[in-house]
């Protein structure tokens, strides 16, 4: 594109041990990346390379069977992909870039190679707000698929740290944004016909969606899994963990909410957007502390609560 010391400088940024230049080289050749979004780490490759798609799920252990987001510089050239109706625009249009990931029809042209969607005749897509992700989207001029850059299964990441941690040897090159601010992975709405469910609840909550569609969602058959991330067990620690406890046990980690304090608390004042940024770390820490068993305190179900509630239960379901 331009040769422009602006440009050039945008290439040499450095995050971490990594620079932009050398992450959309390393993207460019069908390798991986490990990304900060607002939400978690993303582990990213070019969403159009089979074989590189193919990396992502061997490095994650990740079934086939549950499709990945594709993460886009902005709505107009994620409409190359999929197909954004009236409501659809009118959410990416109000909440884009953001925490908010839009399952729409695919498109019969779309370049994203046929892994990426498991063979569903719908894609999931998001254009996040973190400047480290919008700068390698831009930089790049790629659609990068992306899951949470976490083994199978485990906790997401929300440092660098954690994704070296989860991923060990297999993981790739980091850009090093520091802690996601949000903490917790997109909420995924699927739009058909005018209408929209709620797949997986995030940080945008129900009441934002209602206000913007100006009517509730339909329900999202309980019956059928079309989020794997729905799946009973899903993001979870290694050690077995106890929801709503009030007071831990002597052999278990206690992470506090609220005047509940814990070995490690979420938040004193009771802020859930705080306490979302903070949880997979502490459940992290939990997971690499000395204890045995982990208990969390009581977290209201309102806001971005529900969202938190429900990677904890998943969390404490044994697979
Ligand atoms: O915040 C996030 O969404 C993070 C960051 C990296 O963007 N990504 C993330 O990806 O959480 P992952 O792979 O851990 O979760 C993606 C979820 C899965 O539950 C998958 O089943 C669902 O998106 N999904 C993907 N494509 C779908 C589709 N066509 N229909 C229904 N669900 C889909
Ligand atoms: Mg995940």
């Amino acid at each position: 594109m331009s040769g422009s010391n602006d440009h050039i400088g945008e290439q040499a940024r450095r995050y971490g041990t990594a620079t932009i230049g050398e992450a959309v080289a390393r993207l460019r050749e069908g390798g991986l990346v490990a990304v900060p979004t607002e939400t978690v780490y993303g582990l990213a490759a070019d969403s159009t390379n089979a074989a590189a798609v193919a990396e992502i799920y061997r490095t994650k252990g990740r079934p086939d069977f549950n499709p990945l987001i594709v993460h886009a510089a902005d709505l107009d050239s994620a409409r190359t992909l999929g197909q954004f109706g009236d409501l659809a625009t009118r959410f990416a249009e109000a909440l884009w870039p953001g925490p908010l990931t839009l399952v729409v029809p695919r498109n019969e042209n779309c370049p994203v190679a046929a892994a990426v969607t498991a063979g569903l005749d719908t894609i999931a897509l998001r254009c996040p707000a973190h400047p480290v992700m919008r700068e390698l989207l831009m930089e790049s001029g790629l659609f990068l698929a992306a899951p949470s850059a976490n083994r199978s299964g485990g906790i997401s990441p929300t440092t660098a740290d954690h994704v070296e941690r989860s991923l060990g040897d297999s993981a790739p090159l980091i850009l090093d944004g520091g802690a996601c601010e949000t903490g917790i992975e997109s909420t995924i709405v699927a739009v058909d016909n005018g209408n929209y469910r709620i797949l997986r609840p995030g940080p945008v909550t129900q009441a934002e969606l209602e206000q913007i569609a100006g009517k509730p969602p339909t329900i999202a058959d309980a019956g059928k899994i079309e989020a794997p991330g729905q799946l009973a067990s899903h993001y979870a620690p290694e050690k077995p963990l106890r929801l709503n406890a009030a007071a831990a046990e002597d052999d278990e980690y206690h992470i506090g909410f609220g005047p509940i304090a814990g070995n490690r608390n979420l938040s004193p004042h009771s802020d859930l957007a705080e306490a979302a940024s903070l949880l997979f770390a502490a459940l992290h820490d939990a997971d690499a502390s000395g204890k045995a068993r982990i208990a969390v305190a009581p977290i209201p179900d309102n806001g971005i609560g529900v969202a938190l509630n429900d990677r904890l239960r998943r969390a404490a379901t044994p697979v």
